[in-house]
């Protein structure tokens, strides 16, 4: 099993181009299950998800050509409707192609997704949502049977709680219901702005009407399209926070600022300088960190996806801080691994104490997912002498060429087998 040595402690310094956004591909790669005419992908990230869902298509029937960062898909012939547990067990947002199926086909069987590190990530708000435009399931032997009869038809749904995969899986559906849909409650990160732009520029009649709620009115055709996908603004924010915790030079190039503000803020308040200008941020990292108390929360709030990392660097602020994690239930994994390099944390349910003035020490260390791993070699970056980071098979699933784009800025990381 290969494994990350990270040879501590370096500032980095120079430039990072950030990737497409593996959040925003996913959705967009199942919705592209809707279409007849070719779509032509660009900006993909080259990461073990997207090989995930780029199979999980063809085992439907897409025909793909995968170069590079671009994708062609022509679904022409796409004709299956299932979804299997193999292909669906490592990657959550497999349950993203129930939405399109069946409004393609009336009729799809989709493995519910595996089990996850996190928290339990139930599908219920996909499933209640989607009975709520003519949907029946079924769940048998761990998978979702779903039909609608009579077509989907366009209902008015409000979510129960707000869900990023659920609101993506209804808005590809209802843009190929009958009639009207008006979904409320729904989550707004960038991903599902990005996913919606793509709907709208293949044809499909998509319309914000107030912050949370998106109107859709039914189409049965789409046209040829072809769609650059976001940058990945998680993997922007993790070089940000490695730049300030190295106390780097660092700028982060291929974004887009304003779509992180809140991190960007949040970096201030900590002591980072920050310059922004119209597609990249220059950050300097202050060796004087502040601490800083902080929740995650739906977009436009401080996002889950980066609490890990900013624990790491809230472990060399001035003081104590605290972290609540109001997404998932179970996203402290990383602590145990930050302890054992000297971090003085303690967790209660969702809180996290982080105690400041720590110093890592290099360690061996197990990775546990995906941006649990990336914390660990943010913490592995500031220790002196060797770390090893065990199972970094989580990390491959969503950062492209991160030894790559370290080393070049002045890491010593390599993989070892
Ligand atoms: C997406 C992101 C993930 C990010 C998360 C929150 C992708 C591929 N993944 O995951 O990186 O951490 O948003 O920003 O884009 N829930 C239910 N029932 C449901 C659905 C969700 O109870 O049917 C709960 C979840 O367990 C979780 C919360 O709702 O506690 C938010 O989950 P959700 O927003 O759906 O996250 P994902 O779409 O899975």
């Amino acid at each position: 099993m290969q494994k990350l040595e990270v040879f501590g402690a370096n500032k980095l310094k120079g430039q990072i181009k950030i990737s497409g956004s593996k959040n925003a591909s996913l959705p967009i790669l199942a919705a592209t299950l809707l279409s007849r005419k070719k779509v032509y992908l660009k900006n993909l990230p080259r990461v073990r998800d997207i090989e995930t869902m780029v199979s999980l298509l063809q085992s439907l029937g897409s025909k793909i050509n995968f170069n590079k960062n671009n994708l062609t898909i022509d679904n022409k012939k796409q004709n299956k409707n299932f979804a299997s547990y193999s292909l669906v067990k490592t990657m959550r947002a497999g349950i993203l192609v129930l939405g399109p199926l069946l409004a393609k086909f009336g009729r799809a069987k989709v493995s519910l997704p595996g089990g996850c590190a996190i928290g339990t990530r139930p599908v219920d708000i996909h499933l209640d949502a989607l009975s709520k435009l003519g949907v029946k399931y079924k769940i048998i032997q761990g998978y979702v049977h779903a039909k609608a009869p009579k077509g989907l038809i366009g209902g008015k749904i409000k979510f129960s709680k707000i869900s990023v995969g659920a609101t993506e899986n209804l808005i590809i559906a209802a843009s190929f219901a009958k009639g009207t849909t008006v979904l409320s409650n729904c989550a707004i990160e960038p991903e599902i702005k990005d996913l919606v732009n793509f709907l709208k520029s293949m044809g499909c009649n998509i319309k914000w009407i107030s912050k949370r709620s998106v109107k859709i009115e039914g189409v049965s055709e789409v046209n040829e399209i072809t769609y650059p996908v976001m940058f990945d603004r998680i993997e922007a924010g993790t070089y940000l926070v490695a730049a300030a915790v190295t106390e780097g030079n660092l700028k982060i190039k291929n974004i887009i600022p304003k779509i992180i503000q809140t991190e960007i803020n949040t970096l201030k308040k900590i002591g980072a300088k920050i310059r922004v200008k119209k597609d990249e941020i220059h950050i300097v990292g202050n060796k004087k960190i502040k601490s800083i108390n902080i929740k995650t929360a739906p977009y436009p709030g401080f996002p889950t996806d980066l609490q890990a990392q900013i624990m790491v660097l809230l472990c060399k602020a001035n003081k104590q801080s605290l972290i609540k994690e109001d997404i998932f239930e179970n996203r402290f994994m990383h602590v145990a691994e930050l302890n054992r390099m000297g971090a003085k944390i303690l967790t209660n349910g969702n809180k996290a104490k982080v105690s400041g003035n720590i110093r890592f020490e290099a360690a061996e260390l197990m990775a546990t997912d995906l941006r649990a791993s990336v914390s660990l070699i943010l913490a592995a970056l500031t220790a002196k002498g060797k770390s090893v980071i065990n199972r970094i098979y989580h990390l491959d699933r969503g950062y492209e060429n991160i030894e790559k784009k370290l080393k070049k800025v002045g890491a010593k990381i390599r993989r070892v087998n």
